[in-house]
């Protein structure tokens, strides 16, 4: 018994010290997820309780950042049929948000990208009508259709700061995120816009119920690190839930 458990710490101890891999359960409530290397070796991941069987989606999250050029990645979730079952990502070059459904992208434009600023962004998208839609720091998109009209099924991957090519990796330099971000909730609904003003504005607002930032279970890797709000950037706090 002795030997078996010398040999699992074993097996554990290597394992993280070879992947530098820290995964923890935790309240982030006033933490940032920090990225500062544009590498693809550093990412965080999301593990939530169970697997999807959502007819609808909300992910709302926060993002800080100095980037210019390239796509960076912001949420990416994959399943092993699909490797673009949802992401949303900034384009830099083309000055426009895009989210993916179901590995359908689909762009919103004219939404704004605050340099070195928190920007809050919600989208959401729902299987009966198709449509999905995207807000950027209290402005709304209009609604497109997107994407095949098909829940989301099976167990996901979800990284934050890189894109998914394939299940659970493949990432791709051009789509690394280097900056902060904090705040990530997803729920298993369409979020109402008054819902979602609450987000922006830090008020009160609703904790996601697939994902929720103040009860985290999550990996993160290479140089990506966890630090506090108000010690990293100008912040007010949030209004306390
Ligand atoms: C996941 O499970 C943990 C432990 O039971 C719980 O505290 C947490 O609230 C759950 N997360 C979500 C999003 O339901």
């Amino acid at each position: 018994m002795q030997r078996l458990a010398t040999y699992v710490f074993f097996i554990v101890c290597c394992g993280l010290e070879l992947s530098q891999l820290k995964t923890d359960q935790n309240c982030l409530r006033e933490k940032v997820i920090t990225f500062p290397q544009l590498t693809t070796t550093s990412w965080a991941k999301l593990h939530p309780n169970e697997s999807m069987d959502m007819s609808a989606v909300t992910v709302c999250l926060r993002f800080y950042s100095d980037q210019v050029t390239g796509h960076p990645s912001l949420f990416s979730l994959a399943t092993p049929s699909l490797p673009q079952d949802f992401s949303l990502s900034w384009s830099a070059d083309l000055k426009q948000y895009q989210m993916v459904i179901h590995n359908t992208p689909v762009q919103f434009k004219g939404l704004t990208f605050n340099l070195n600023q928190w920007n809050s962004v919600c989208a959401t998208w729902d299987a009966t009508s198709g449509l999905a839609q995207m807000f950027a720091n209290e402005v709304a998109s209009i609604r497109k259709e997107a994407g095949p009209k098909t829940a989301f099924k099976g167990a996901p991957a979800i990284t934050l700061g890189q894109y998914q090519t394939q299940y659970d990796g493949g990432f791709q330099p051009i789509n690394v995120f280097t900056g902060f971000i904090s705040d990530v909730h997803m729920h298993k609904q369409v979020l109402s816009t008054r819902q979602i003003k609450t987000y922006m504005e830090g008020k009160k607002y609703k904790h996601g119920d697939y994902i929720n930032w103040h009860n985290l279970k999550f990996t993160i890797a290479g140089s990506a690190q966890v630090e506090e709000k108000q010690q990293v950037t100008f912040h007010t706090k949030e209004d306390q839930i």
